[in-house]
């Protein structure tokens, strides 16, 4: 038997519900705050990544699905969204129509981690990215925006994680200060050690419990914000509590990727184990020019879809869209070439329909109806073509009827709408 590969999954027929469910009320929603939809390839240059999301992050050092090209240039699934979108915002000059962009993708990404529950190593994300605004306002409004899609969902007991990572001047300041702290530091995970040089901001938030503990009177990235910096956490703060959002400052929160600047946020829930993320975003002012675009801000976020679906699928309950609105069931070739041209005049008509193709009995087709689930059988034999009638069973109620052919379709019509079944007019 071949298998898929470990960290890839395949979402079967009966998970598929949710997930356009949730795609269907995102979109929605991001619509409604005015953001459009923008659609990217899956391959990249590597140095999109490399360069937008840093050299020194997990995600580029060791993460990547990376290879070459017949002509040696490397290319690498991509891993993340933000810096693709930033490279198309720059590539088709989108800057030049209208400067402010707000976007949003869904689709899969890649990471070469250790698969476990909640972490695959092609896992999807919905993203909502703006271009080209710099207001604490915005910030707010995106986490107001994450908030309406996981109340709609019904999802309660998320706790919403805001830091501010600061920009370019008061960073340097903060990383000289937390570097001295950390040179006499030398019980720290191998990670870490690395990092003391390279990227020092990145050992705040290691999730070994001895970093952790060494850390504990590590230097307040907040005591050492640039008056800019500090106005725009508090602005946010405001914003925040005017829509009385709920949320925990915390220090420690650096979150993986090296392009953020100022607000960075994430979304956390108790019910995944370790892997407690469903969303993380934050702003990433410079990245545009780093990708070499004009000076532009911009902030997003993503949200990891697998695990939103994992929180969810527990509690809301998933309609069964496939069951049909009506199976037909013929006897003799005839009849066979009627149910096959009434058929496929029903769906082409909205109604949900299922064709018999095999030469069953009667007894075991009605067993298949009450397994799949139809809400009517239609059944057509010599009499029926005699007469020009469908023998419809209700199969709910039990009542048999004859309906003439012709009005079939304006009868299931009726009839579903008088139920409030799926056909909607
Ligand atoms: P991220 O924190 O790396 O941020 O990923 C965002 C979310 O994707 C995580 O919170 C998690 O829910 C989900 N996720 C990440 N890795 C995996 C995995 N291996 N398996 C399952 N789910 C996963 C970013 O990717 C940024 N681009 C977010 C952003 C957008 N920042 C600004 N704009």
């Amino acid at each position: 038997m071949i298998q898929a590969l470990r960290g890839f999954r395949d979402i079967l027929p009966d998970e598929t519900d949710i997930w356009q469910k949730i795609e269907k009320l995102a979109k929605e929603i991001f619509e409604n705050f005015g953001f459009r939809e923008i659609r990217l390839p899956i391959l990249e240059k590597t140095e999109v990544f490399a360069r937008g999301i840093g050299d020194t992050t997990d995600i580029v050092e060791k993460e990547m699905f990376s290879f070459q090209d017949s002509k040696g240039r490397s290319q690498t699934m991509r891993p993340e969204a933000t810096a693709s979108i930033a490279r198309a915002y720059i590539q088709h000059k989108m800057y030049s129509r209208s400067p402010e962009q707000k976007l949003y993708t869904i689709g899969p990404m890649f990471r070469k981690e250790r698969p476990q529950k909640g972490r695959y190593r092609q896992f999807y994300q919905i993203n909502a990215e703006v271009l080209g605004i710099d207001s604490p306002a915005l910030d707010a409004q995106l986490i107001v925006m994450l908030q309406e899609l996981f109340t709609k969902l019904g999802i309660k007991n998320l706790n919403t994680i805001i830091n501010s990572l600061g920009c370019k001047k008061c960073r340097k300041e903060y990383n000289l200060v937390l570097s001295s702290f950390l040179k006499d530091l030398d019980s720290l995970c191998g990670d870490c050690t690395r990092r003391k040089e390279k990227n020092p901001l990145r050992i705040l938030d290691c999730k070994n419990e001895l970093c952790r503990e060494n850390l504990g009177n590590a230097p307040l990235f907040e005591n050492y914000l640039c008056d800019d910096c500090k106005t725009h956490f508090s602005n946010l703060k405001e914003f925040l509590d005017i829509e009385k959002i709920n949320y925990k400052i915390d220090s420690r929160l650096v979150r993986g990727l090296d392009y953020y600047t100022r607000t960075a946020f994430e979304i956390q829930t108790d019910e995944l184990g370790a892997q407690s993320a469903v969303a993380g975003g934050g702003r990433y002012n410079g990245l545009v020019e780093n990708l070499g675009g004009p000076e532009t801000p911009g902030i997003g976020f993503a949200i990891g879809f697998d695990r939103l679906v994992e929180i969810i699928s527990s509690k809301i309950k998933s309609e069964n869209k496939s069951s049909p609105d009506i199976f037909f069931i013929s006897f003799g070739k005839k009849a066979k070439t009627k149910a096959f041209k009434i058929c496929n005049e029903m769906s082409r008509a909205g109604i949900k329909t299922e064709l018999e193709f095999s030469e069953k009995s009667m007894k075991a087709l009605m067993k298949k109806a009450n397994r799949i689930n139809a809400k009517f059988c239609a059944i057509i034999g010599e009499n029926e073509l005699e007469k020009n009638i469908i023998s419809l069973k209700d199969m709910d109620q039990g009542k048999q009827m004859e309906v003439n052919e012709k009005d079939l379709i304006l009868y299931m019509k009726q009839n579903l709408k008088a139920t409030g079944e799926s056909y909607s007019v």
